[in-house]
């Protein structure tokens, strides 16, 4: 199948091409590299053993995604171009509106015109917002906690609607929960710029040295150590989760939303003490105050993933900690 990832450059979407590549499948990427580095398609290229094509433009011009579209006789769409900085996004809603709400239709209008109707979208577990019951299912009701949430639900009721009005159309709504981990090659991963917000960048660069201690944010929650529970996955169990997805939309239209996690719930703690294992040494870490906005525990009810797509995280959390440090020692420290 002839695909668009949009977004295809960067964290989860440089991992999905991968997987759909190595699987036979003709991946185009289209980015403007606002988040990622052009250097990652020569590392795909590595991994790949062959160059792939990519479109430099932003979603938000219609007209160049349509180009694009034709030029490569695509047939799916994978969406994952947005921004993603939760803080930033209460900072500055209009910013994330305007790329991820609008970003998405301006990729609809486009697939309109020339009549593509598949569509896997990168929605998230944020969605949910402030747990009713947990796991969290795909029928707990949602309410997002910030503009950042908020565009993903609006998208999601946007294909919500356009399927409806056209029943050919096929659309999947991803939910991911925690994506961590990289490819095992070392040649891809997660590498965000300035001081990570996030667990797993922020560990990765306390173990390199390059800052000088986690602060762990509450350990007087009610969870089994204190700290807070989040359900993490690997990202290559993401991206085969998006091949799946692209299996099942072949035999069934409609609009899907679905959950992509493992269904544990890992600590703070558990998260460290993995990485130390593979490190063989302690990371430098204390205690902080809880920090604003988050959520004490939420994770996954994966069972709908399973029976509809035939697809279940497998890879462990030794897994995560091991292919994360390779990522570090093999291309992060050569490239900062
Ligand atoms: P990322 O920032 O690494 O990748 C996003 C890519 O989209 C980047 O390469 C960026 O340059 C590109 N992009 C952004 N705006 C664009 C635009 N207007 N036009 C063209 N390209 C544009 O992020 P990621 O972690 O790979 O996330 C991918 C998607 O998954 C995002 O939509 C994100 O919101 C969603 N998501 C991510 C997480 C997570 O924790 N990583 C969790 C849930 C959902
Ligand atoms: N944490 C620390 N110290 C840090 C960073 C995080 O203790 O320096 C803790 C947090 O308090 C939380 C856990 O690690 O308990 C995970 O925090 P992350 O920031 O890695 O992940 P979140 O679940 O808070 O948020 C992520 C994404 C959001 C997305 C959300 C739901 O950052 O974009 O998952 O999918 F909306």
């Amino acid at each position: 199948m002839n695909i668009l990832l949009t977004g295809g450059a960067g964290y989860i979407g440089s991992h999905t091409t991968v997987v759909l590549s190595q699987a036979g499948h003709n991946v185009v990427i289209l980015d403007n590299f606002c988040n990622s580095q052009k250097s990652v398609l020569d590392r795909l290229q590595s991994i790949l053993g062959k160059a792939l094509p990519y479109v430099e433009a932003d979603v938000l011009d219609a007209a160049a995604v349509e180009k694009a579209l034709r030029d490569y006789q695509i047939e799916a769409v994978i969406h994952f171009a947005g921004l993603k900085a939760v803080g930033e996004s209460v900072e500055n809603p209009l910013k994330y509106y305007a790329n991820n709400v609008q970003g998405s239709i301006s990729v609809l209008q486009a697939m309109k015109a020339v009549g593509i109707k598949t569509f896997v979208f990168s929605s998230s577990a944020t969605v949910y917002g402030d747990p009713q019951y947990l796991p969290y299912d795909e029928k707990h009701p949602t309410k997002p906690m910030n503009p950042y949430g908020w565009t993903k639900l609006q998208v999601e009721e946007i294909l919500h609607d356009v399927s409806i009005s056209d029943p050919q159309w096929k659309v999947a709504c991803l939910r991911y929960f925690n994506p961590v981990g990289a490819h095992e090659s070392g040649l891809i991963g997660e590498n965000p710029s300035g001081i990570p917000n996030n667990l797993m960048p922020f560990v990765a660069r306390v173990a390199t040295g390059h800052l000088p201690k986690l602060n762990v944010f509450g350990n007087d929650y009610d969870t089994k150590d204190g700290t807070g529970e989040r359900d993490y996955i690997h990202v290559m169990d993401l991206a085969e989760g998006h091949m799946a997805a692209l299996t099942y939309l072949e035999n069934h239209p409609g609009w899907h939303a679905i959950n992509l996690g493992t269904g544990i719930p890992v600590s703070v703690l558990d998260l460290v003490g993995a990485f130390e294992k593979v490190i063989g040494r302690e990371i430098p870490k204390a205690f902080a105050a809880r920090r604003t906005g988050d959520l004490p525990v939420y994770y996954a009810q994966p069972e709908r993933a399973k029976a509809l797509l035939n697809w279940a995280a497998k890879r462990s959390l030794d897994e995560i900690a091991a292919s994360t440090w390779k990522w570090q020692q093999t291309t992060v420290k050569t490239e900062r």
